[in-house]
């Protein structure tokens, strides 16, 4: 009976997905049609990543599922619709440009649609469903993951991934509107050993760089983070610069322990001498999360020579905390 539900669910998100994306070339898609050209997207990334439209009319796609032969019941659980007693079914997408979500075997198992310009929600995405985790799924995975690349690039957006994939970076994927979770991580190294966060470049999006470090850690992921600066996410950079400036950002990108460091230092006053040795003091606990010393002392060298102390003073701090812990 669930794998029968969970086969149900999954038809009916295709069907929809089939919906969404013959409206978009539809006459009545012409509006959402302009609004990709207008991100510079072309027909055939519109294609490969089955972009759509959900019609003005707020009841246009649960009567067409209606009438394919579902019922209101399973309707309501594929999330796409909300049954109401009054007025009947009404579908949760109208007038917004349709990302499909697809889990790594293709299968379309929800949606995120974006308001065509300014509104609240900017995006809107389906509800966890039997078929949609978003812990468990990364947009554009269904792709990256035959990528011949050797890292995958994560980045915040559904945009993002699209405009990197375009521009020739077929390793990028997403989260699903959500923060990176140990089961995103475990996910993700089943394909690969390193992941490089290309982030958006505001306050947002560097605290969730500093969140998914140690969770892309914790199994084992080697982490780097790709720096944006001065634009605003991945998309942005892109349209700006283009693919090869986009290159040197990912072969400059940093490691992830010296990236933590440097946005650690910009909680304290380094021309204040309590401060500053409140910093190193922080640092060497940091550095002590080492285990190996040949590979500590390489960390406790780059970030000496970085914020200019003396590689054996600094030894020493994080020496000294060791034995304190012992
Ligand atoms: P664009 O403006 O289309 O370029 O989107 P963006 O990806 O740059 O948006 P932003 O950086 O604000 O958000 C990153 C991701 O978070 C989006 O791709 C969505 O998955 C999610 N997100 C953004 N805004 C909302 C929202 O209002 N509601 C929900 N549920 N998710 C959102
Ligand atoms: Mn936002
Ligand atoms: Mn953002
Ligand atoms: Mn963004
Ligand atoms: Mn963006």
């Amino acid at each position: 009976r669930e794998a029968d539900k969970r086969t149900k669910l999954l038809e009916i998100n295709k069907e929809a997905a089939k919906y969404f994306y013959k409206l978009l070339r539809s006459p009545r898609g012409e509006k959402a049609y302009a609004y990709f050209r207008k991100r510079e997207l072309s027909d055939e990334t519109m294609r490969k990543f089955g972009l759509g439209y959900s019609d003005q009319y707020s009841d246009d796609l649960y009567r067409y599922l209606r009438h394919v032969g579902y019922d209101d019941a399973l309707l309501k659980e594929s999330g796409l619709v909300s049954i109401d007693e009054v007025r009947g079914g009404h579908d949760k997408f109208w007038n917004r440009a349709m990302f499909p979500i697809m889990d790594v075997h293709n299968r379309v198992i929800g949606f995120g649609g974006r308001v065509m310009g300014e509104g609240e929600p900017k995006y809107l995405n389906s509800p966890e469903t039997k078929i949609f985790d978003k812990s468990r799924n990364l947009y554009g995975l269904n792709i990256a993951r035959t990528t011949r690349k050797p890292q995958l690039l994560l980045c915040e957006g559904y945009m993002d991934v699209i405009a990197l994939h375009q521009a020739g970076f077929d390793n990028a994927v997403a989260s699903l509107g959500t923060s990176l979770t140990s089961g995103h991580a475990s996910l993700l190294k089943r394909y690969t050993k390193e992941v490089y966060l290309t982030y958006d470049s505001d306050g947002a999006g560097v605290k969730a760089a500093l969140r998914a470090i140690p969770i892309l850690k914790e199994v084992g992921i080697i982490t780097k983070v790709i720096n944006m600066q001065p634009y605003k996410d991945p998309d942005e950079f892109i349209k700006a610069l283009g693919a090869e400036e986009y290159q040197k950002r990912i072969d400059q990108a940093e490691n992830s322990f010296l990236f933590e460091i440097r946005m650690l230092e910009q909680n304290y006053d380094m021309n204040d001498p309590e401060s500053k040795t409140a910093f190193y003091n922080e640092t060497a606990r940091r550095l002590l999360a080492f285990p190996e010393e040949l590979e500590r002392n390489n960390y406790i060298q780059a970030v000496a020579d970085k914020y200019r102390i003396g590689f054996e003073d600094l030894r020493k701090l994080v020496n000294n905390l060791a034995m304190a812990g012992s």
